[in-house]
C-alpha cells in the first residue's frame, strides 16, 4: 500500500487515531522526519508556532509525554504553560469543564491534554474553539503515542506496511494498544496481540487483532515485539496470581526475544516495570529502541502542532 501523503490535516483537533486517514498519518510522519533534523542543529530551534500559545492541561502524571509536548513547544518557538491540579483550582473542586473554558478565555490556540476519562478530550473538543490533542485519555486512546511509535517502526525498518507487531501485557488498561492498533491496521500491519485472558478486552479480536494467550506464538517471527505495563493503578484487584507468575508466562525475555524475526525491535511506551513485564537484559539490550521512541516523540509532537496550526511555511527554515 503505497499512499500519496495529504497537504494538510483536516480536523482542528487530533483526538484519536480512528479521524486521520493513510495518507494523513504519511504526512505526520513525513513531517516529523523533517521536525527531527533540528534536533541535529547546534541552535534547536525555528520560528514555526511564534505568536501561538499552547497550554498544557496534564491531570494525570506524566514524563515522557509532558515534557516531549513542552519540548516540542519550544523548539517551535511557541508560548506555552504548563497547568496540573497541585496547586489549581482543581484542588478547590472546579470541573473539567470550567477549568478549560477559563484557561480558553485566556485565548491560547492549543490545549494539550491528559485525563482520567476516557473520551474527555474528544467532549472539549466540540465545545472549544482552541485546537485539543489528546495526550492519553484513561484506557481509551494516546494518538502521538502511536504516531512516534510508528515514526520509530518505519525510521528503523523503512516501512509500516506488511509488517507483524506483536502488542503484549495490561492490554486491558492500555490506551497505548487500542491507538497503534488503528494505526498499524490502517498502514497495512498485522497486529498480534497476548496477555493473560482477564488482561485481554474481546475489543481486540473485534479490532480486527490475532489474539493469543501464550506470549510465544504471539511473538514468533513478529518484527516488532510492542511490551505494556501492567498498570496496577488502574486495576481495581489483581488480574492474575502474583508478579513473579506474570514474569514467568508474559515477560519479554532474551530467551524469548529469540524467538522473533532476527532484528526484531523491542519497543515500549514506558514508565516500564523492569522485571515484571521486561527483563533488563533485553531493555538495555541491542534490539531495544525504547530511548529512540523517546526521542522521536518530540518531532512527532512538533509535527502535530505544526500542521494543526496550519503547517503554512518551511517548518525547519530558521
Ligand atoms: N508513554 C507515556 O505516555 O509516558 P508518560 O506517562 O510518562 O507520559
Amino acid at each position: 500500500m503505497s499512499v500519496a501523503p495529504a497537504r494538510r490535516l483536516r480536523g482542528k483537533d487530533l483526538v484519536g487515531i480512528d479521524p486521520l486517514t493513510a495518507p494523513e498519518i504519511q504526512l505526520i510522519l513525513d513531517t516529523a522526519d523533517e521536525m527531527a533534523k533540528i534536533a541535529e542543529r547546534p541552535i534547536k530551534k525555528v520560528p514555526a508556532l511564534r505568536g501561538k500559545t499552547v497550554v498544557n492541561l496534564f491531570l494525570e502524571p506524566s514524563t515522557r509525554t509532558r515534557f516531549s509536548f513542552e519540548m516540542a513547544e519550544k523548539r517551535l518557538s511557541a508560548d506555552s504553560l504548563s497547568f496540573s491540579s497541585s496547586g489549581t483550582s482543581v484542588e478547590k473542586g472546579e470541573t473539567l469543564l470550567d477549568t478549560a473554558r477559563n484557561l480558553e478565555a485566556m485565548q491560547p490556540d492549543f490545549i494539550v491534554m491528559r485525563h482520567r476519562y476516557a473520551g474527555s478530550p474528544h467532549w472539549l473538543a466540540k465545545l472549544l474553539k482552541s485546537s485539543v490533542i489528546n495526550a492519553g485519555d484513561g484506557a481509551h486512546e494516546h494518538p502521538t503515542q502511536a504516531l512516534l511509535d510508528a515514526m520509530t517502526i518505519r525510521r528503523r525498518l523503512g516501512r509500516l506496511e506488511g509488517l507483524t507487531v506483536a502488542i503484549v501485557g495490561d492490554l486491558e488498561h492500555s490506551r497505548v494498544v487500542r491507538s497503534n492498533v488503528l494505526l498499524l491496521q490502517r498502514m497495512g500491519a498485522t497486529v498480534r496481540v497476548a496477555g493473560p485472558p482477564s488482561l485481554v478486552p474481546a475489543q481486540m479480536e473485534a479490532m480486527g487483532c490475532e489474539v493469543h494467550h501464550r506470549m510465544e506464538d504471539a511473538i514468533a517471527g513478529a518484527d516488532v515485539v510492542m511490551m505494556l505495563r501492567i498498570q496496577l493503578e488502574r486495576q481495581g484487584k489483581m488480574n492474575f496470581p502474583t508478579v513473579r507468575e506474570y514474569y514467568d508466562f508474559f515477560a519479554l525475555t532474551p530467551e524469548r526475544l529469540r524467538l522473533a524475526k532476527r532484528g526484531c525491535l523491542v519497543m515500549h511506551p514506558g514508565p516500564m516495570n523492569r522485571g515484571v513485564e521486561i527483563d533488563s537484559r533485553v531493555a538495555d539490550g541491542p534490539q531495544s529502541v525504547i530511548l529512540e521512541q523517546v526521542t522521536n516523540g518530540v518531532a512527532v509532537r512538533m509535527a502535530v502542532l505544526y500542521l494543526l496550526a496550519g503547517g503554512n511555511g518551511e517548518p525547519t527554515a530558521d
